[in-house]
């Protein structure tokens, strides 16, 4: 970092891109969406299982799931893509085998960001094996320079430019994930 001897996360950031009021904003409406959604799929009965992609997708999904009055179940992804300081994508790794049970369930994936969509077509791959009800997917940022147009994604919080971002759950080499917005890092980073 420019700053090494910094102990501030918020020191390293350059610019904020989304405000911590605006994604609160913002995702009020994609839980209205959602829920709209959900019961147009007649998702009722205990079906609905929410798969946030960790680690990135925690802080999102946390604000999400509580403006969600469903019944519903967690099932987490366990999936990284950006190992240590990369800010490249080296494709979709699992963590952990992704959740099953999910036949005849109304199954909606949830990411902090859509970047090359390996994640997201690798993930809707998986459950759709699995013979859900229904599938979506739900992500608070999207680069659209970089996401195909032929990966269906439901619901997008925020277009951003093709930036490498930080915040509210994002992270690079595991830090800065703790902020409570969407920003830029100083540069150089490394
Ligand atoms: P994709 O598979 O290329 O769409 O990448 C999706 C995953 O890469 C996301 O779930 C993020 O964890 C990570 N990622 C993509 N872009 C960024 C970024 O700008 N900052 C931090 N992580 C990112
Ligand atoms: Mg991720």
């Amino acid at each position: 970092m420019s700053d090494p001897r910094s102990s501030d996360a918020h020191a390293d950031v350059e610019r904020v891109l989304v405000s911590a009021e605006a994604i609160a904003a913002r995702v009020d409406e994609l839980a209205a969406a959602l829920r709209r959604d959900l019961a147009a799929a007649g998702a009722g009965d205990e079906g609905i299982v929410l798969m946030p992609v960790m680690t990135g997708s925690m802080l999102f999904v946390a604000d999400l799931v509580r403006r969600l009055p469903q019944k519903l179940r967690l099932e987490l992804a366990m999936v990284s893509s950006y190992p240590g300081t990369a800010t490249t994508s080296r494709g979709p790794r699992l963590a952990l085998p992704v959740p099953q049970g999910l036949a005849g369930r109304h199954v909606v994936l949830v990411d902090d960001i859509l970047d090359s969509g390996q994640t997201l077509r690798f993930l809707r791959g998986e459950v759709l094996r699995q013979q859900p009800a229904s599938l979506r997917a739900v992500v608070l940022l999207r680069k659209p320079s970089r996401a195909p147009a032929d990966l269906p994604c439901e619901h997008v919080g925020f277009e951003i430019p093709d930036e490498f971002v930080v915040g509210y759950g994002l992270d690079f080499d595991g830090l800065y994930r703790n902020l409570p917005f969407v920003g830029v890092l100083r540069s150089p980073r490394r």
